[in-house]
């Protein structure tokens, strides 16, 4: 069994979760963060399992290598805050880590993506992939399709895994949830895991990289039945301080569709009377 894992994107929310239950299982983890503090209480309580690098995994060549070169699989669990088009990270991330994987010959990967991102759109809710999907997340979705694509374009070096995730909640670890080993989402009515148990998945993916069920393909995984609040936060954070430009672009559609051809056909009509 593989006992070091090299995590880009520790700090997020499904970080958190995931390295403690990896330190219970006795892995040691080897972690880039962008600040000094970001991983503190983990440390504290675990400084014999955890090393901490400090560096912009989007950048920093270098320092992925020696985390690439310590760790035996890699997880890439990074997620962007906001839909600006340069913000690639997760594909920039991915490419650096899978390039240092070549050169050092190792071959084990998991990244984090989301349903919707590959061939099952079809599975979506119109006004999700519609709207949302197309005005408000399509430069994070762009992001994380480079990142899958640039790994499948690499398969041939790797053992990789893209876990496609639904809707995330905060809710508790029930380790009851759907798995799907392909992209299609498993068919329930609201598809929503919680973090907690995204790290049991991600745990139970890792623990079982011998046996080879979670190389190279997908997982899609959701809990069975999700039952309070919908999780909207993110969504609706990303949506905020893009509502400005959206009005904008939303009056110059209007003004082109709708007012200019009105124009016309008040000038048309007015020429015949
Ligand atoms: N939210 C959802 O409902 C949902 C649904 C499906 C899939 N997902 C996927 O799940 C993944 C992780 O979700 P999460 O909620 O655990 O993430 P999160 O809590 O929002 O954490 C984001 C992580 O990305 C890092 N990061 C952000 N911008 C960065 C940059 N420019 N350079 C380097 N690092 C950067 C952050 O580091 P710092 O701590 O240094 O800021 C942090 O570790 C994402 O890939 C997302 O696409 C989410």
């Amino acid at each position: 069994m593989s006992k070091s894992v090299g995590v880009f994107g520790a700090t997020s929310r499904i970080g958190q979760e995931l390295l403690p239950m990896l330190f219970e299982s006795g892995y040691n983890v080897h972690a880039m963060v962008r600040k000094a503090n970001g991983l503190s209480p983990l440390l504290f309580h675990y400084p014999n399992q955890l090393t901490t690098y400090l560096g912009d995994c989007s950048k920093d060549s270098n320092t992925i290598e020696r985390i690439v070169s310590t760790s035996d699989i890699q997880v890439i669990v990074l997620g962007a805050y906001s839909n600006e088009p340069e913000d690639q990270i997760i594909c920039q991330t991915t490419q650096l880590v899978v390039e240092a994987m070549k050169k050092l010959g190792k071959r084990r990967i998991i990244l984090i993506s989301s349903a919707g991102v590959g061939n099952n759109e079809d599975q979506e809710k119109l006004s999700y992939r519609f709207v949302f999907k197309k005005f408000v997340l399509n430069n994070c979705y762009a992001d994380l399709r480079n990142a899958e694509n640039f790994m499948l374009a690499n398969s041939q070096f790797l053992d990789y895994t893209i876990a496609q995730l639904p809707l995330l909640s905060n809710g508790p670890l029930t380790k009851d949830y759907i798995v799907n080993l392909s992209n299609r989402m498993p068919s329930v009515p609201l598809r929503i895991l919680s973090r907690k148990n995204v790290a049991h998945l991600l745990l139970t993916i890792i623990e079982e990289s011998q046996d080879g069920k979670y190389k190279n393909t997908y997982v899609s995984a959701t809990e069975p039945k999700f039952e309070g609040k919908i999780p909207y936060e993110d969504g609706l954070n990303m949506l905020k301080p893009q509502i400005p430009k959206l009005m904008s672009q939303l009056a110059w559609k209007t003004t082109v569709w709708i007012g200019l051809p009105s124009l016309c056909l008040m000038g048309w009509k007015l020429m015949r009377k």
